[in-house]
């Protein structure tokens, strides 16, 4: 693949909030976890679980827990990804506990976008949750973190991009010295 073909699937990514109601193929949703599993992380710990929800009334329950974001239910898939905390803090302390296994979580999410984008599907992240509603919805062992709801099924609506800062804005060299 070429690098152009790369930063065009990048760029033309976009949060999806409507979608039709047609299902995610399990193939299709076989091959978004495949790329989650190949996300890079801390010590290769890998982190992370991946709770694919289909059902309707979870799914409706999410929305709910999303301090009403209704139009998550329109989406055939919900995965919710989970951060295993321990199984990073066990090699690298708090800031594992912390920081390690949520920086681990977002690669694979990126990747569950990315790849989801590539084969035509629409996603959101969700972050905006109440965690402990979220985590008895799903009964959510202890340990276990919900981090992030993907939203993923088939785009309804192809939205303008998002402005982004300037490269200017937001890049530095060498040092702030
Ligand atoms: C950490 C994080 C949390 C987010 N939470 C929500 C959310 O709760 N609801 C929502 O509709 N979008 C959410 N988003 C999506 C952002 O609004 C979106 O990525 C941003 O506006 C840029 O738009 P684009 O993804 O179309 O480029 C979240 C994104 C991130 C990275």
């Amino acid at each position: 693949m070429k690098a152009e073909d790369l930063l065009e699937i990048i760029k033309s990514r976009r949060s999806i909030r409507r979608y039709k109601s047609l299902p995610v193929e399990e193939e299709k949703l076989r091959l978004i976890l495949e790329a989650a599993r190949w996300a890079p992380s801390a010590g290769n710990l890998q982190p992370w679980h991946f709770l694919i929800v289909r059902d309707k009334r979870l799914r409706e329950m999410l929305a709910e827990a999303a301090y009403g974001q209704t139009w998550m239910v329109e989406a055939p898939v919900h995965i919710v990804v989970l951060a295993d905390p321990e199984r990073s803090g066990y090699r690298y302390g708090d800031r594992g506990r912390a920081l390690y296994c949520i920086q681990d979580t977002a690669l694979a999410i990126q990747n569950i976008m990315l790849m989801a984008h590539a084969l035509g599907l629409g996603t959101c992240f969700v972050g905006a949750f109440d965690e402990r509603s979220v985590s008895k919805i799903l009964c959510i062992p202890k340990g276990l973190r919900p981090v992030a709801i993907i939203t993923i099924g088939y785009p309804a609506e192809s939205p303008e991009p998002r402005p982004r800062r300037p490269l200017d804005d937001i890049v530095s060299r060498e040092s702030f010295c």
